[in-house]
């Protein structure tokens, strides 16, 4: 007899894990219509819930299991301090609700948060509303707009993004109403600059630019890029995706960005988690205070308020934003302190550069000079032994490694995008490497290996065009 295994289906009627206390109000009958005869929720025992949960977390690549070296995204290890901070009861079980005089404490490590992040960073003043680095560059390109809208400069219709650009860039852009042009890169890495000349002039409201870059790249030219933007009446946005390679060492307020947002859940080590809830604060320099979402947490004396910028866009999220998030980088934040935020930059470029020393021989890194937080490989020496990036991806995994990011950024044929971070060890680094001159060899000598792989993980080669055109994601009972 086939013995069916225990995997989803655990369902069974009258079966529960959850005794709700005896209701301490008096009951009332909700309205006949707005009724329903079952919830369609799946009945199992806590027993049932925990190993459902428990084997679901172990058929998936988790940073709490193993190096994370995901390009741009920065999948840096969060420290269980956090939670802990997260989960004490007077910030877990605050509502959103309450009135500003019975949650001085929370507002207290917002305002704290937001002057922290305008101190690491350079700028002025922090909104903590937007929800994820996206959300944070369709605040600042609203920013944007609206100040060049209020001087009547209404011609200013373009946005300049580089080539190397995340595509959250010109998708925001395009949102806030801007029309994109593209710069090249050139043949450093940096955006060029001559071309940006060329692209100057009055319908120019700005520019949107990564620097680091995704190349991993600090942009040579960033200064002058910056004046020249200005010059011509334009404004800088920096994406701060990559701000992790700088803290302590660059603020891009000091160089002159107006307008930048940080990634909480990259940088601060607040978890991405599927999705979110992310949190994408935005930072402004002097004079474009008065645009920022409403409403902001400011200090009046001693008492923290809510207060709504005189000119603000508006409110970009419900509520204040992911408050959970900005307790766990709050602790982040005060754990390390000044110093330890520059170490964490130091130690992440180091181990980019370590990485990037011991594999070029072997793999093409794009730009050769030294890198930042991450660098880019060029896997088209592999592709001609007959492996694809998407092929060493697959089989990193057999050595228990989540790939690096794959075809991205777009400008580099066969990418892969390598960001070990600042908390892996010299001996975790040590693994990935031999696992990728393994690769290497193999491409060589039995490239099928590569071609065939995952051969160790649960799941093998996923069909991912019918994932994402038939999802599945709602669970719905079996029929009996
Ligand atoms: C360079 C860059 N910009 C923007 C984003 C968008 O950030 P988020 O995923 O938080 O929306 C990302 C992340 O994926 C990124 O790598």
């Amino acid at each position: 007899m086939a013995v069916e295994p225990l995997i989803f289906e655990l369902s069974k009627p009258g079966r529960r894990g959850v005794r709700f206390p005896q209701s301490d109000v008096p009951a009332v009958e909700p309205p006949a219509e707005m009724q329903r005869e079952s919830l369609m929720w799946p009945e199992v025992s806590e027993i049932d819930v925990i190993r459902h949960f428990t084997r679901m977390s172990q058929k998936n690549h988790a940073i709490d299991i193993a190096m994370y070296p995901l390009g741009s995204c920065t999948m840096k290890y969060n420290p269980k301090i956090n939670e802990a901070v997260s989960r004490l009861p007077g910030f877990a079980n605050l509502h959103p609700y309450q009135p500003a005089e019975t949650v001085q404490g929370a507002l207290e490590l917002m305002y704290e948060l937001q002057e922290m992040l305008a101190e690491i960073a350079g700028f002025h003043q922090v909104t903590l509303q937007p929800a994820a680095g996206a959300h944070g560059e369709l605040t600042g390109c609203l920013i944007i707009r609206a100040y060049h809208e209020e001087r009547g400069d209404t011609a200013r219709t373009k946005m300049l993004i580089p080539d190397s650009a995340h595509g959250t860039n010109p998708a925001t852009a395009v949102m806030a109403g801007f029309d994109i042009v593209s710069i090249p890169s050139d043949d450093r890495g940096n955006a060029d600059i001559e071309a940006l000349k060329g692209l100057l002039g009055p319908d120019i409201a700005g520019l949107m630019i990564t620097n680091p870059n995704t190349l991993g790249l600090w942009d040579e030219h960033i200064q002058e890029i910056i004046k020249l933007i200005h010059e011509c009446g334009g404004l800088v946005y920096n994406d701060g995706a990559n701000f992790n390679a700088i803290l302590g060492i660059a603020r891009p307020g000091d160089l002159g960005v107006d307008v930048m947002h940080y990634n909480l859940h990259k940088t601060f080590s607040t978890p991405h988690g599927g999705g979110g809830p992310g949190s994408g604060p935005v930072g402004v320099r002097e004079g474009l205070e008065a645009y920022l979402p409403a409403p902001r947490v400011e200090k009046d004396g001693d008492t923290y308020i809510w207060a709504d910028p005189a000119k603000s866009i508006g409110r970009l999220h419900s509520f204040n934003g992911n408050f959970g998030m900005f307790v766990r980088a709050y602790t982040y934040i005060r754990m390390h302190g000044a110093e330890g935020l520059r170490m964490i930059s130091e130690d992440a470029v180091l181990a980019a550069n370590y990485l990037m020393a011991r594999l070029q021989d072997r793999f093409d890194v794009q730009y050769p000079r030294t890198c930042m937080h991450e660098f880019v490989v060029n896997g088209t020496r592999q592709k001609k032994q007959g492996v694809k990036t998407l092929d060493i991806a697959k089989r990193l995994l057999d050595f228990g490694v989540h790939p690096p990011t794959t075809y991205f950024p777009l400008i580099v044929p066969e990418a892969l995008m390598i960001e070990p971070t600042e908390t892996e060890s010299k001996e975790s680094l040590d693994y990935f490497v031999e696992a990728m001159l393994q690769i290497a060899d193999e491409a060589e000598t039995n490239p099928e290996i590569i071609t065939s792989a995952p051969h160790n993980t649960e799941y093998k080669r996923l069909d991912e065009v019918g994932a994402n055109r038939n999802p599945n994601q709602v669970w719905t009972p079996a029929a009996d």
